[in-house]
């Protein structure tokens, strides 16, 4: 089992390309923000309770999201890999995270940081927010402050994967194509 992790600004494309990776190597993909978004949609006390926090761009507690995954871990550890999107985006998240897989026999094989320059991600993000529906995507100020809470909270995540030498970066600009083909590059580099 491969497990990527695909980290970067808001907006850089992890899902994008999280969706093309599961195709191309038939591997899962889960993303934090997507399974929050149907709790909030199915108007369950969880979704609720996040509701808030999601249209404020801030990021939700630790334990929820670590719940979440938790789960997900134990109901797919026997598959052939996943593609982790959103996730871990704290320290804490890392570290309970790297717990949770080593219980189960499990480890992250790489982190790929697609990055992108902070006005191109306002661009597309705002772009997207015509259409998506997305609280968090509707007003530059929102988008502005998630971009504040990767460089706050999240961007620190890096240094947890690149200590352990599971660290690689990919130029996030350029087409769809061209992003995935880099990323694929570092996929089919790892060692077996
Ligand atoms: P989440 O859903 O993870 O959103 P995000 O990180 O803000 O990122 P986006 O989904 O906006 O962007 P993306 O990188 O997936 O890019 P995409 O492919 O869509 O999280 C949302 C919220 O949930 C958080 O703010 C937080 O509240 C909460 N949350 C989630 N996980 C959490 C966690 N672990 N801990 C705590 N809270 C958590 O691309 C963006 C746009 O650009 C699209 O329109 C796309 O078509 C376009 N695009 C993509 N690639 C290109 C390209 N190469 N050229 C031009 N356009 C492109
Ligand atoms: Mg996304």
């Amino acid at each position: 089992m491969k497990n990527i992790v695909l980290f970067g600004a808001p907006g850089c494309g992890k899902g994008t390309q999280a969706q093309r990776l599961r195709d191309h190597y038939g591997i899962d993909h889960v993303s934090t923000g997507e399974v929050i978004r149907e709790h909030i949609r199915r108007g369950t006390e969880l979704g609720r309770s996040m509701e808030t926090c999601i249209a404020q761009g801030k990021l939700v507690p630790d334990e929820v999201v670590i719940g979440m995954i938790g789960d997900y871990v134990v109901t797919h550890k026997e598959g052939a890999g996943c593609i982790f999107d959103g996730f871990p985006r704290t320290t804490v998240q890392a570290e309970a995270f790297d717990g949770m897989l080593t219980g189960h026999g499990l480890k992250v094989d790489v982190m790929i940081d697609i990055q992108v320059p902070e006005e191109e991600l306002v661009r597309r993000i705002l772009l997207r927010g015509k259409e998506s529906g997305r609280t968090d995507d509707a007003s530059e100020e929102v988008v502005r402050g998630r971009l504040e809470v990767y460089r706050a909270q999240t961007a620190v995540v890096s240094d947890f994967y690149a200590a352990q030498g599971k660290y690689a970066v990919v130029d996030g600009m350029g087409t769809m194509e061209e992003v995935f083909e880099r990323i694929v590059a570092v996929i089919d580099g790892l060692k077996k």
